[in-house]
C-alpha cells in the first residue's frame, strides 16, 4: 500500500515548509512540482480525466448526456465497467480484500455477523460497533473543527451553502449519487463555492450488508458522477452510511478506488428532526454543541451533521457563534491535516492532473505542525 507512506515521506519537506515558515496552517504554498506523485493505484487507470487533446469532453452538470449513463436501478451490475470488476478481482486474487462475510439488518438492530465473526476482532473491526480500523478517520487534528455535511445534495442544502459562504467557510459534503442526479443545481451550487465534494454512497445502505460487487458499484458510481461533474476530479474520501464499514468494505474502498474512510467523534443524531418521531430536538442538539464547543480541542471535532432537513442545517447554522467564540480553527473534513481533497487535484480550484496528488501531512497533523499553529 504504497500509497499510504507518501503522506508521511513528504513531511521532511513540505510539511515543514506548509506549516513552519508562514507560521500557521497554510498548506497552498507550493509549487505543482512538490505535490505531484505518480502513483500506480488502480484507481488512476478506472478514473482517468477526459481530454481535450482526445476530443472528449464531460458534459455539462445537468443536461441529459450528463445523467445518461448513470443506472437508474442502483442495484443493477448489468452495465457495471468490467475495469472495475476486474481491479476487484485483482484486488480479491492478491489477498487484499478480507474475507469477512456479510451482515444481516435484522428489523431495529445493528448489523449483525455470522456466529463466529466479532465485530470488534481486528479481523472485522465493525465502525457500526465503534472499532476503529487503523488508517480511518474518526479524529479532526487538535483545535480544528472539520466541517463536513452528509445526504446532500437536497432542497435545504442552499440555505447552508448560503451560510457556508457568507462567513466565509469551506466544507466537506458527503454526496449520495441519486441526489446528484435529482439535484444539479444544488450540486453546482456547493461546487461554484468551492467546497469539497466526497462519496457517501450511490444509494445509502448498510454497506457491510452488500456483496464485494455491490460495494464496489455503490462507491464507484458516485464517484464516477463526481468525477464527470468536477472536471474529472477523483474524489479521496467516503463516508459509509450509519458509519457501518468493516475491513472488508474498508479494503474494497481503499484497495480498489483508493477512497479513505472518514467517520466522526461527535452525533448529533439530527437526521431524526424532521421524522414523525425524532430522537432528539433542536433544543437538545443546542445542548450537545454546547458541551462539545466549550469542552477540551484534544482531538479535534467532526461532528455528524447532515445537509438533510432545514431543521438539520439550521441547528448547524445556530452552533456557529460558539464555533467562532470559542477559537476553533475551521477547515474542510477533506482538506483537515493539509490534505488534499481528490486523488489527483488540491481542491476545487487547482490543476488536475493524472495522478496522485500527495498530502502534505497525515491524520492527525504531526506534533511540529499543530506546534506551529498554536
Ligand atoms: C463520464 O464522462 C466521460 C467523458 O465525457 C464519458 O465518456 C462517460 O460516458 C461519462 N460517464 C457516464 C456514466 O456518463
Ligand atoms: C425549507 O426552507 C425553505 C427556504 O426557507 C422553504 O422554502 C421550504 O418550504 C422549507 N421546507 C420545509 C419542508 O419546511
Ligand atoms: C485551492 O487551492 C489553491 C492553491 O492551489 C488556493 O489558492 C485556494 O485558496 C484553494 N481554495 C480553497 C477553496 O481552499
Ligand atoms: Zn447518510
Amino acid at each position: 500500500m504504497s500509497s499510504l507512506l507518501f503522506p508521511a515521506l513528504l513531511l521532511v519537506g513540505p510539511a515543514v515548509q506548509a506549516f513552519g515558515i508562514a507560521g500557521q496552517y497554510h498548506p497552498y504554498g507550493l509549487t505543482p512540482s512538490t505535490w505531484y506523485q505518480p502513483d500506480s493505484h488502480p484507481v488512476h487507470a478506472l478514473f482517468r480525466r477526459a481530454s481535450k487533446d482526445d476530443g472528449v469532453a464531460y458534459a455539462s452538470v445537468g443536461s441529459p448526456e450528463w445523467s445518461k449513463g448513470f443506472p437508474a436501478d442502483p442495484g443493477s451490475m448489468q452495465n457495471m465497467p468490467q475495469a472495475w470488476l476486474d481491479a476487484l478481482n485483482k484486488a480479491v486474487a492478491a489477498g487484499k480484500i478480507p474475507d469477512v462475510p456479510v451482515t444481516t439488518t435484522p428489523p431495529g438492530s445493528n448489523p449483525t455477523y455470522p456466529d463466529g465473526y466479532d465485530p470488534m476482532s481486528p479481523d472485522v473491526c465493525s465502525a457500526t460497533y465503534q472499532c476503529r480500523i487503523p488508517d480511518d478517520i474518526w479524529d479532526g487534528p487538535d483545535g480544528y473543527l472539520s466541517l463536513s455535511f452528509d445526504d446532500g445534495p437536497l432542497p435545504p442544502s442552499p440555505t447552508l451553502y448560503k451560510f457556508l459562504k457568507q462567513k466565509d467557510q469551506h466544507a466537506t459534503h458527503f454526496y449520495i449519487g441519486t441526489n446528484i442526479l435529482q439535484h444539479p443545481d444544488c450540486f453546482k451550487m456547493a461546487w461554484d463555492n468551492q467546497d469539497d465534494i466526497a462519496v457517501h454512497t450511490w444509494t445509502h445502505p448498510y454497506m457491510t450488508t452488500k456483496t464485494n460487487e455491490e460495494v464496489l458499484v455503490e462507491l464507484g458510481w458516485t464517484m464516477q458522477l463526481i468525477h464527470n461533474s468536477t472536471g474529472g476530479r477523483v474524489p479521496k474520501y467516503w463516508r459509509p452510511p450509519y458509519g457501518d464499514s468493516d475491513m472488508r468494505v474498508r479494503a474494497i474502498a481503499k484497495e480498489v478506488l483508493g477512497l479513505t474512510t472518514v467517520i466522526w467523534n461527535q452525533d448529533t443524531n439530527d437526521w431524526s428532526l424532521s421524522d414523525p418521531v425524532p430522537i432528539t430536538s433542536m433544543d437538545n442538539i443546542a445542548t450537545q454543541m454546547h458541551t462539545w464547543l466549550t469542552g477540551p480541542k484534544k482531538p479535534g471535532l467532526i461532528i455528524l451533521e447532515h445537509e438533510l432537513s432545514n431543521q438539520s442545517v439550521q441547528a448547524f447554522i445556530d452552533a456557529w457563534d460558539l464555533v467562532v467564540s470559542n477559537g476553533w480553527k475551521t477547515t474542510s473534513v477533506a482538506q483537515m491535516g493539509g490534505s488534499s481533497a481528490y486523488q489527483n487535484s488540491w481542491n476545487a480550484t487547482s490543476p488536475v492532473t493524472q495522478a496522485k496528488v500527495a498530502d502534505l501531512s497525515v491524520h492527525p497533523p504531526p506534533a511540529q505542525a499543530v506546534a506551529s499553529t498554536t
